[in-house]
């Protein structure tokens, strides 16, 4: 399906600076400000669940996977995901989502979390959470508010504030 040069890694130290310039490039300076960073910085990322893929040798394109809670769930939230201009709609945003939820469930997360535009992510498993019932440091969208549950946890069941598995309460 994908191009012999292209292969997808777990992400290490190595990615941090590609990695970096990526999400700059898609994003811009102003995606710190967004309610799903500020969750990100209250902790680490966990590598072995975030992935790139490299053409040649190169990073193209990232996703990261973060441990939170919400209520009495635990789980990840997903992002940033970012593809280099270069290489969009190759199809490698969809898979870096997918493998991503794969290694996420193999770990037992109980649920993946994203803020994004549904018509993406549907196809990819992600369903509506229940407007309101979930709170993030800061506003969001609560229909972009999206989860894949994994073991008979309900999308529409989740509740509670979306936070960083290391903060303290
Ligand atoms: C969104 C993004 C990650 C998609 O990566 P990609 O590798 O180009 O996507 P894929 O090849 O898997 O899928 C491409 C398809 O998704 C569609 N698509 C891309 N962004 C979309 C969006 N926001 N909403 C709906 N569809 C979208 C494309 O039109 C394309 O459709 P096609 O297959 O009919 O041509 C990439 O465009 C990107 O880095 N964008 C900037 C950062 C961003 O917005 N990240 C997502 C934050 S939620």
């Amino acid at each position: 399906m994908f191009h012999p040069d292209l292969v997808f890694l777990t992400e290490d130290a190595s990615h941090d600076a590609a990695i970096k310039h990526i999400n700059d490039e898609a994003f811009g300076p102003g995606r710190f400000v967004r309610s799903s960073e500020r969750v990100r910085e209250q902790g680490p990322h966990d590598r072995r669940l975030s992935f790139v893929a490299a053409d040649r040798g190169e990073t193209i394109a990232s996703v990261r996977m973060t441990p939170v809670i919400v209520g009495v769930n635990s789980g990840h939230l997903l992002g940033p995901l970012a593809v280099r201009p270069s290489h969009k709609s190759l199809g490698i945003g969809r898979e870096l989502v997918r493998i991503a939820l794969a290694a996420a469930q193999k770990a037992g997360s109980e649920m993946v979390l994203l803020v994004g535009d549904p018509p993406y992510y549907a196809p990819l498993g992600f369903r509506p959470t229940t407007p309101g019932a979930m709170t993030m440091p800061g506003p969001f969208d609560p229909r972009r508010l999206l989860a894949v549950c994994f073991g008979g946890v309900e999308a529409l069941a989740l509740s509670g504030e979306i936070r960083h598995r290391d903060r303290k309460l």
